[in-house]
């Protein structure tokens, strides 16, 4: 496996891949790789010739008041995981290198950016479509793998990459869980034991609004609010939102006719931590 901490390296690796006849399956990430950044990384091997992991915790995506200098970093263990994992090459460029001068271009989205996520962290997605769209350059055509965990960013980035003409196909990757069903994410280390177990509301709401869908509940609004009072129900959560969205454009659904496909989209705190986890279903 390669490791290359410059822009030119990575760039100068995947332009020779593509020359010698082979795909490019791009896995980004910021680290604290885990069995959900496994399956990303696995889903791009079986489908890519060279896998290509990015490793970069980027500080435009973090507010002042948010965990950027203690996000975990645990690089050693990433590099081993990403060889387990059958990463061809990883990119980990430094803040200067990615940044060599404060950057006067952002990259920014309307519409789906202003909800949830964009609406409790209001800089969040200029600073993840601004770097991933570096990134996408810097890496050149390939196929690049997001996960349905942070489904918001996986439909901004979807959107940016085809507004934009970027020769990248965006691919979904479904969430994985942790046996008890906590969505895998590197935020969940700073769970204290009884948040981490007051956490596994998040899925059981979810379950059980899917399947008061499954039961002929029709009115989005309905399962809205159960999904918001079952997550209000358990003390250690702060409820951030809980919505009924079309999955492609993120906008809140009305009725959900027969065939319809809904995702269910939740976000809650627990102490400092805000975890956030969703569903798809069809309705039926
Ligand atoms: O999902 C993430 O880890 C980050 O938001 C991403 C896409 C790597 C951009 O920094």
């Amino acid at each position: 496996m390669q490791v290359c901490a410059t822009k030119s390296e990575f760039r100068r690796f995947l332009d020779d891949t593509r020359a010698a006849g082979r795909t490019v399956g791009l896995v980004p990430t910021m680290g604290a790789l885990h069995a959900g950044h496994r399956s990303l990384m696995e889903a791009a091997s079986a489908e890519c010739d060279v896998v290509a992991l990015t490793i970069f915790v980027n500080p435009l995506q973090f507010a002042p008041t948010e965990d950027l200098s203690k996000y975990p970093r645990p690089i050693e263990r990433d590099l081993e995981l990403a060889e387990a994992a059958g990463v061809g090459v990883v990119f980990t460029p430094t803040v200067e290198e990615m940044y060599p001068v404060p950057t006067a271009t952002t990259v920014h989205l309307d519409g789906l950016t202003a909800p949830m996520e964009g609406a409790a962290r209001p800089t969040h997605f200029d600073g993840v479509t601004t770097v991933v769209t570096k990134l996408f350059n810097i890496a050149g055509p390939c196929r690049a793998y997001f996960g349905e965990k942070d489904f918001q960013q996986l439909a901004v980035v979807r959107r940016m990459a085809a507004d934009l003409d970027q020769p990248v196909e965006v691919v979904p990757s479904p969430i994985i869980r942790e046996a008890d069903g906590l969505a895998m994410s590197s935020r969940n280390i700073y769970l204290s034991i009884e948040d981490r177990a007051a956490a596994l509301v998040l899925y059981r709401s979810l379950l059980a609004a899917s399947e008061l869908i499954s039961a002929g509940e029709r009115r989005a609004s309905v399962v809205a609010a159960q999904l918001a009072a079952d997550i209000a129900s358990e003390p250690r959560a702060a409820l951030e939102y809980a919505e009924v969205v079309d999955p492609l454009t993120l906008e809140p659904l009305d009725l959900l006719d027969v065939g319809t496909d809904v995702r269910l989209i939740v976000a809650a705190r627990f102490a400092t931590t805000r975890l956030l986890d969703n569903l798809g279903v069809r309705a039926s």
